[in-house]
């Protein structure tokens, strides 16, 4: 999963991922966080989502980090924005930022207070996602919150993305550095055609909250 397998992705609108609504689950926990008036929210591998236009609405600074400058000038001709700075990779509009790169490159020494991960962690294999959720962790204030969404199916019935995320990694990955409550599980008929093929019958998406321990 390189940075071309995404970038021709975009190219070829390979993307069943995006969703047009906001996604129930963060309207559901958000409210979890707690959050006051400009703290600050990454949304690591963010594509195009609508999310990031329901988090802007919530008086945080939004940062998103997007490998494909498509998917990022989509979301801002999609959502009728015209009016944006394009700088260095970076686009602004008001209070969200989206920069178009690595999230394994992004730097951002004072910290995030909250990350909202849909689809980003999923998009991964298991052999990044150590230093995908070793990043996250790093990037996140003390007391620091990240809402998580994960899948769960029966991974050898065929491969990612989107991964299987057992809980027991989830736990191995983000214990030591914080808390972690599971907030709701919802099970589910798959609706992507190539699972029904693959034969994988049960599809679980859990969601979480992280608490990253004070220092
Ligand atoms: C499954 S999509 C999910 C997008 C978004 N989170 C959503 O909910 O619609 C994963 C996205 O991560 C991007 N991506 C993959 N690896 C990345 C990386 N290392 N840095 C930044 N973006 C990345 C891909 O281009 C793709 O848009």
């Amino acid at each position: 999963m390189d940075a071309e397998f995404w970038k021709q992705a975009w190219f070829e609108g390979r993307t069943g991922f995006h969703r047009s609504e906001y996604h129930p689950q963060l309207l559901e926990f958000f409210p979890l966080f707690e959050a006051k008036n400009e703290q600050s929210i990454l949304v690591p591998l963010c594509g195009k989502t609508k999310d990031l236009t329901w988090l802007s609405h919530q008086n945080l600074y939004v940062q998103g980090i997007e490998l494909s400058e498509k998917a990022v000038r989509e979301y801002f001709s999609d959502n009728s924005i015209e009016n944006y700075n394009v700088e260095d990779n970076t686009y602004t509009h008001q209070n969200l930022t989206l920069e178009v790169g690595d999230f394994f490159h992004h730097e951002k020494p004072e910290g995030y207070d909250y990350i909202y991960d849909r689809a980003a962690i999923v998009a991964l294999p298991p052999s990044m996602r150590v230093d995908y959720s070793a990043h996250c962790l790093s990037l996140l204030k003390p007391g620091g919150k990240i809402l998580l969404i994960t899948f769960e199916y029966d991974q050898s019935k065929l491969d990612g993305p989107p991964f299987c995320v057992p809980e027991k990694e989830v736990n191995q990955l983000y214990a030591k550095e914080g808390t972690i409550e599971l907030l709701n599980k919802l099970s589910d008929k798959p609706n992507n055609p190539k699972f029904k093929e693959a034969g994988v019958t049960t599809f679980i998406q859990k969601v979480y909250l992280i608490t990253k321990k004070e220092a």
